[in-house]
């Protein structure tokens, strides 16, 4: 129903004249002009008396406040709202449906922000208790040293080694966390160049080679040909992606695994899978472990070493190649990690080897 001053003001004098008139027809002495007149004048005055006070009084409050909830939705969407051009006849209908709005909107924003909150809250946990374990390590080897065992040539040899390798974990730990915040940040300016990505490969299994022998993994590459396969991305960025990929592959792994990278050439597209037959990821995990800092198991994995940025670092890599990194696994078969890349165009680089 449209409610509006007018409406409910002849509504309401209709009541009154109605009833002055039924009043006044049984008092005796009236007579039906008496009636008449009686109603007239007490639908006229209640009429014009109800429309004052409604319109003047308690509708353009309302309409004040109907413009200014209007308004303030319209600078929280940035002007942009579909049914904000469609305005309610009824005020007042308008105004409950846009104050129930409002205050969804305002509880996204608290959950939004109680959630950042929790990030931000986590994050320093984990980064203190990542920079705590190298930090008290160096200083228990020291303090031994300090304490006697530095006139024992072989404790000290063996302590200044342990000692160096925490420091070398706490500099590999600060590089990490200084890339993910300068990817983050938008510092890190990506190099793109046209390469062979199997030229970049074959770097990436010459470098793991030592760290693959040590546990007898076997780790290989499998193209469909020896052609050249051309793409455009930063090669030392991507070397950094698949490294990590991996050495994943090879730490998350038993004695004897191996580690595969597989190369799938598609229309316009390659797709990079590097897959392993280690420990697996359990389904629960495997969303998360592209968090900063996550880690399925978390003592298992401690023994490996890592801080549990990699994988962050290789989604933040990849997303700055338009591209994004998928992963299936199943725990105690393995894993397979996966991304596609844009092929250059062939006669692209017909033309410019030309
Ligand atoms: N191939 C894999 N098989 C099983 N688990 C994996 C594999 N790759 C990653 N994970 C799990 O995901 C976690 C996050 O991996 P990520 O590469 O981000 O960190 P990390 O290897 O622990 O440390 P970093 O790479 O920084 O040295 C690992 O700790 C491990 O639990
Ligand atoms: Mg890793």
């Amino acid at each position: 129903m449209y409610f509006n001053a007018k409406s409910v003001s002849l509504l309401l004098a209709l009541c009154v004249g109605g009833i002055t008139a039924a009043f006044l027809s049984i008092i005796p002495d009236v007579s039906i002009m008496g009636v008449v007149v009686g109603l007239i004048i007490s639908f006229s005055s209640s009429f014009l008396l109800t429309y004052f006070v409604l319109e003047f009084i308690f509708f353009k409050e309302i309409s004040n406040i109907h413009r200014q909830i209007h308004e303030l939705r319209q600078k929280q969407s940035n002007g942009f709202s579909p049914e904000l051009g469609q305005k309610q006849k009824n005020p007042i209908v308008d105004i409950k449906s846009q104050i129930n709005h409002y205050a969804k909107m305002k509880e996204d924003e608290i959950a939004q922000l109680k959630q950042m909150e929790q990030y931000r809250k986590e994050f320093l946990a984990n980064i203190s208790h990542e920079l705590k374990t190298p930090i008290f390590a160096t200083q228990g080897f020291i303090l031994t040293l300090l304490d006697g065992a530095v006139n024992d040539k072989n404790v000290r040899d063996r302590f200044l080694k342990k000692a160096a390798k925490s420091l070398n974990a706490l500099n590999i730990l600060v590089e990490d966390l200084l890339t993910v915040s300068k990817i983050e940040a938008g510092e890190i300016n990506m190099e793109f160049e046209e390469f062979d990505v199997q030229v970049m490969l074959v770097d990436v299994l010459e470098q793991v080679e030592q760290k693959a022998e040590k546990k007898n993994i076997t780790v290989t590459l499998e193209a469909p040909s020896d052609d050249p396969i051309y793409i455009n991305a930063d090669y030392n960025r991507l070397k950094q992606v698949v490294l990590n990929l991996v050495v994943n592959g090879i730490k998350y792994n038993n004695k004897n695994g191996w580690v595969k990278v597989i190369l799938e050439v598609k229309e316009d597209t390659v797709t990079i899978n590097v897959k392993d037959n280690g420990f697996g990821i359990p389904e629960e995990d495997q969303n998360r472990i592209f968090e900063r800092f996550y880690r399925v198991e978390k003592s298992r994995t401690k023994k490996q070493g890592g801080s549990g940025l990699g994988l962050a670092i290789c989604k933040h890599i990849l997303e700055r190649h338009d591209t994004g990194i998928s992963v299936t696994s199943t725990p105690e078969e393995g894993s397979n990690f996966s991304f596609d890349l844009k092929l250059v165009n062939d006669t692209e680089n017909e033309d410019t080897e030309l």
